[in-house]
């Protein structure tokens, strides 16, 4: 077995705060990674507490089930007050980049029918410019060469993640060498490629709280 590394040690801090902010007989919205997983495991401890909660993703389901948690679909449960999910990388602002675990569209989804989203992370997902990990962006499978020309365009190196099929049915592009200095304007940009799902830029919707480790981000002034 792995020891446990020191970004471990923060993803779990993290997700134990913010178990903190579940509330009573409610739906949860969870995300999906290893930093959600230190979740689940502490929801499982709570779910006499909460109604069930809508995932973002088959693997996510998958271990809210086997924790004996009700996984309830976004259809019938509405906007949720709570969506806890980790992410690659968060700026100042509160803004991601997600899809590391190709769950991003879900992800989306979520966020924005929480009325408020909960990002846990270890200390090693801040930086000061967005871009330093690959930005995924999940493409209808006939459009993935179309879609990759595009991004050439705006500057990016795109990689196809051979291999990697959504639970949507579609695929990744990650895309290298990008410097992300107007989050919002990219992602509006990339998402009105045709041929795009959903770019795994959360600026539009940033999370409200980060909690990194157990300490909340504070934003710088503006
Ligand atoms: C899943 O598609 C991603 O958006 C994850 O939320 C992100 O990759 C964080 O994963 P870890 O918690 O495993 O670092």
């Amino acid at each position: 077995m792995n020891a446990p590394s020191n970004s471990d040690a923060g993803k779990r801090a993290a997700a134990e705060a913010a178990l903190g902010y579940v509330e009573e007989g409610s739906v949860v919205g969870v995300g999906t990674g290893s930093t959600v997983r230190f979740f689940i495991e502490g929801l499982a401890r709570q779910r006499a507490r909460i109604a069930g909660a809508v995932s973002s993703s088959e693997q996510s389901s998958a271990l809210l089930r086997a924790a004996g948690i009700p996984v309830l679909d976004l259809n019938a449960t509405g906007p949720i007050p709570l969506y806890v999910d980790g992410a690659d990388e968060c700026d100042p602002w509160k803004r991601l980049i997600k899809g590391g675990g190709a769950a991003l569209t879900r992800e989306k989804i979520l966020a924005e029918a929480a009325e408020r989203f909960v990002c846990i992370v270890d200390p090693t997902k801040l930086v000061d410019v967005l871009g330093r990990f690959p930005l995924p962006v999940e493409v209808i499978p006939m459009a993935r060469s179309l879609v990759a020309r595009q991004l050439v365009l705006l500057g990016g190196q795109p990689v196809w993640r051979d291999g990697t099929v959504t639970d949507n049915g579609n695929w990744i592009l990650d895309v290298h060498n990008l410097r992300i200095t107007a989050p919002l304007d990219l992602e509006r940009e990339i998402n009105q490629i045709p041929g795009v799902v959903t770019v795994g830029l959360f600026a539009r919707r940033p999370a409200d709280i980060v909690l990194v480790g157990a300490t909340p981000l504070q934003e710088p002034p503006r």
